[in-house]
């Protein structure tokens, strides 16, 4: 008897520990989570660096899912500046969610650290969503691994359903390398910003679009950096900045694991197109603007291996804060502002008080 309350106690006390264990589990950056998870992950986040990190809802999904991004970066009180970055608009480029994620885990990891991230968190905030089209996404894990579109029904003349959001915005629109066959994968929809989370984005980056220095929208695959715009006939007033930025950017990512990355518009290096996030968020007048293609190069393509995770992520944070931190720098001129740092410091180290500085 006693033997037996002894055995059942341990094993009551055992499971709690395991219990506590299971919780405290790390979050696993390296797969590929369900939007569940993702969505857990989130409010984990919050909770964790509340400091830090709040989560915006900015919109609904056609079947009236939440929107959500992380909003990131200290809290000044002051009106800042921002940084937008948004993955999964298309359902089936699994390795870009994952790759919001790690960008998240990385600056918030940087910022403990780095003087550098905590002046960008200081004079910027950090908009990311992790997973635009949830819809999609959750029906490319539930139903079908290769779907691209949202879930919006088509019109009542089409049997199919889904409208490809990257066609979706007012750049452009319905012009050049688009579908108006609802069953196509680049359907642009009934009209410009026809669908929801089209509709989320453009309201809430032009509500403050002034306010954003640099316009990220991750995608895979094929290994690209592309710079406005789709359409063949117009050019960025900025072309050549772009350009500039983004080769850097590329050179960043293949110091990492030797991967290449192509850099240019679309046209030029892929194909030409219309009603692009991307295009649109240049035309409202945001400078820095891109589209991340990440691996692979058509390997594995949509399908890219969970153990490519880690490096694919690594080599495109490297190009991301490329692009991030040149924003920051032409605005906020972080070479002058730690040259002052450095003089206050060097002047406190000798003793010199504010007092006896004119
Ligand atoms: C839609 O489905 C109906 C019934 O299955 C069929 O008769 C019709 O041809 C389909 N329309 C298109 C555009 O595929
Ligand atoms: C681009 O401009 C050319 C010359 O004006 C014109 O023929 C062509 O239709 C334009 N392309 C598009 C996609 O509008
Ligand atoms: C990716 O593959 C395409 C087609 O084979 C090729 O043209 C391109 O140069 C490759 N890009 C890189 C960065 O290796
Ligand atoms: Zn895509």
């Amino acid at each position: 008897m006693t033997m037996l309350n002894f055995v059942g106690l341990s094993l009551v006390v055992l499971s709690a520990i395991e219990a506590a264990a299971v919780e405290r589990v790390e979050y696993d950056y390296y797969k590929y989570h369900p939007m569940p998870e993702i969505s857990k992950w989130m409010s984990q986040m919050q909770t964790d660096y509340p400091d830090l990190v709040h989560i915006v809802d900015y919109g609904k999904t056609y079947e009236k899912r939440t929107i959500s991004l992380l909003k990131i970066g200290q809290n000044t009180g002051a009106k800042k500046k921002a940084i937008w970055m948004d993955c999964g608009i298309h359902a089936r480029e699994w390795i870009a969610p994952a790759f919001c994620q790690y960008f998240v885990r990385e600056i918030l990891k940087a910022y403990k650290t780095d003087p550098k991230m905590q002046d960008m968190m200081k004079n910027m905030d950090f908009y990311v969503t992790p997973v635009l089209n949830m819809d999609g996404y959750i029906y490319s894990w539930s139903t079908n691994r290769l779907w691209r579109k949202n879930r919006s029904p088509g019109p009542a003349s089409c049997n199919c359903s889904g409208t490809d959001l990257n066609r979706n915005f007012d750049a452009n629109w319905g012009t050049i390398g688009v579908s108006d066959n609802c069953c196509s994968n680049i359907y642009c929809g009934t009209g410009p910003v026809s669908e929801p989370e089209a509709q989320a984005v453009t309201y809430f980056v032009g509500s403050r679009k002034e306010d954003f220095l640099c316009f990220l929208t991750i995608h895979s695959y094929g290994q690209l950096l592309l710079v406005p715009y789709g359409h063949p006939n117009y050019t960025a007033s900025n072309y050549q900045e772009l350009m500039d930025v983004g080769l850097a950017a590329a050179d960043a990512i293949k110091k990492v694991h030797g991967k290449d990355y192509t850099v240019g518009a679309s046209p030029d290096v892929l194909y030409p197109n219309s009603g692009s996030s991307r295009d649109w968020a240049r035309m409202s007048g945001i400078p820095l603007a891109y589209t991340f293609e990440l691996r692979d190069n058509g390997t594995f393509g949509f399908k890219l291996p969970e153990d490519q995770i880690q490096p694919t992520c690594e080599e495109a944070y490297s190009g991301a804060l490329h692009i991030i931190t040149y924003a920051h720098d032409k605005t906020f001129n972080g070479a002058v502002a730690t040259a002052v740092a450095t003089l206050w410091t060097i002047l406190l180290a000798v003793g010199v008080t504010g007092s006896s500085l004119m």
